[in-house]
């Protein structure tokens, strides 16, 4: 008996838990994914659904990319676009043939649970009360509640991979944050409707910001700039789709309208936890770092930090050698300040927001995105995920 339950405790059923869990399980390390939520609440909370080209590689490498290849859209450029003028990013010609996909980000939890199932891998919903012990030390342990029952899970290593609003953060002794908030949200919409595009458009406008993204054939994705106190009451369908239309109108296109199937309203926020680590405890993905929807970087960081993860711990159980698990943490906050760059500043280029002067060196940095090759190749490269992974 090795005095534990299981090798990796994983708190969190998000994309961050359960490609890790995926990972683990090709290295042969056993791991138990433990999630508050049920499995239908997890599978149906619509976050972004863009995929860096390393995300969508890597979902294919742990096999579980068949749908998102046949359901999700390979693009290979993305429009931006100014006061009506829409410009378009070649993406995989500006970064040697690299592309994202998009495919929401539900789907790819629908495919992990199901592949992760299939295999007979330990996952657990609707567990609560989860708190994390003796994390100074080699043996930290997972309590829970299920069922009316309590749990005490024993592990070598326990992942926090429990989100912006989880327990494990508040785990890590002298744990820093810093943290930004912006002085506007986002309105998004699920459409019953054709996308109007086939590419993505990030549209800046006088009356703020809005996006058009896709689903599949049948669904789109939209996005308005509000206020960040603003009440979804205050928008009915009408009003978002009259808003939308001034936004996003640009010459001889038109933007069709279809019912609205589910509305919120998401704050936009930039946030990180140094470190990323402690003991025998770590956090990946939103539990560590949030970042503003512009990038749509979300999934994919989380995603990297579970990669670096996976082969530290791999590492580390087949030789015993330390380094790379030490490094985690600082290994990880190179590429999230990296992606917290890109994404500030692409939030801070589309957004309405400031004073007369902002608004001018806003359009000046708008104008050279448009006009510089090399300034629309820094866009590129940190849009498909090419500068970082
Ligand atoms: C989305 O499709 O939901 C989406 C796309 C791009 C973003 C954010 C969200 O930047």
């Amino acid at each position: 008996m090795r005095g534990t339950d299981t090798q990796v405790g994983i708190v969190g059923a998000g994309p961050a838990g359960l490609v890790l869990a995926h990972l683990l399980h090709d290295s042969g390390i056993e791991s138990v994914v433990l999630e508050l939520h049920d499995r239908a609440y997890v599978e149906a909370r619509v976050r972004a659904g863009v995929l860096e080209q390393g995300t969508a590689d890597l979902l294919d490498g742990i096999g579980v990319g068949d749908r998102m290849r046949s359901e999700g859209s390979v693009h290979r450029g993305v429009n931006l676009q100014f006061l009506g003028r829409r410009h378009r990013i070649a993406l995989s010609e500006l970064t040697g043939g690299k592309a994202i996909t998009v495919y929401g980000q539900q789907e790819v939890v629908k495919d992990l649970i199901a592949a992760r199932l299939a295999v007979g891998g330990e996952l657990q919903f609707g567990v609560d009360s989860v708190g994390l012990e003796s994390v100074d030390t080699d043996r930290p342990v997972i309590s829970y509640r299920q069922a009316g029952h309590e749990h005490r899970l024993r592990c070598d290593v326990v992942v926090g991979c429990d989100g912006f609003h989880g327990c494990s953060r508040h785990a890590v002794p002298r744990l820093r944050t810093y943290e930004r908030d912006y002085p506007f949200a986002w309105l998004g919409i699920l459409a019953a409707v054709a996308p109007s595009t086939d590419e993505l458009i990030y549209a800046f406008h006088d009356r703020g910001f809005a996006l058009h993204s896709l689903r599949s054939p049948e669904l789109s994705r939209l996005y308005l700039q509000v206020e960040p106190d603003e009440e979804i009451e205050a928008w009915p369908d009408g009003r978002i789709w009259e808003e939308l239309q001034v936004r996003l109108a640009s010459e001889g296109w038109t933007l069709a309208e279809g019912p609205v199937l589910e509305k919120g309203i998401t704050a936009l926020r930039s946030f990180v936890a140094e470190p990323m680590q402690h003991a025998r405890l770590f956090l990946a993905g939103d539990a560590a770092h949030i970042v503003p929807a512009t990038g749509a970087k979300g999934m994919n960081l989380a995603v990297a930090d579970v990669v670096v993860l996976a082969r530290a711990l791999d590492t580390w159980y087949r030789t015993g050698r330390e380094d790379e698990l030490r490094a985690y943490s600082a290994t990880c906050l190179r590429r999230v300040w990296r992606v917290q760059e890109f994404s500030m500043w692409m939030t801070m280029l589309m957004h309405r927001h400031g004073d007369a002067f902002t608004r001018r060196v806003q359009a000046a940095s708008q104008a050279y995105v448009c006009e510089s090759e090399a300034a629309a190749r820094c866009l590129a490269e940190s849009y498909v995920g090419a500068a970082t992974l």
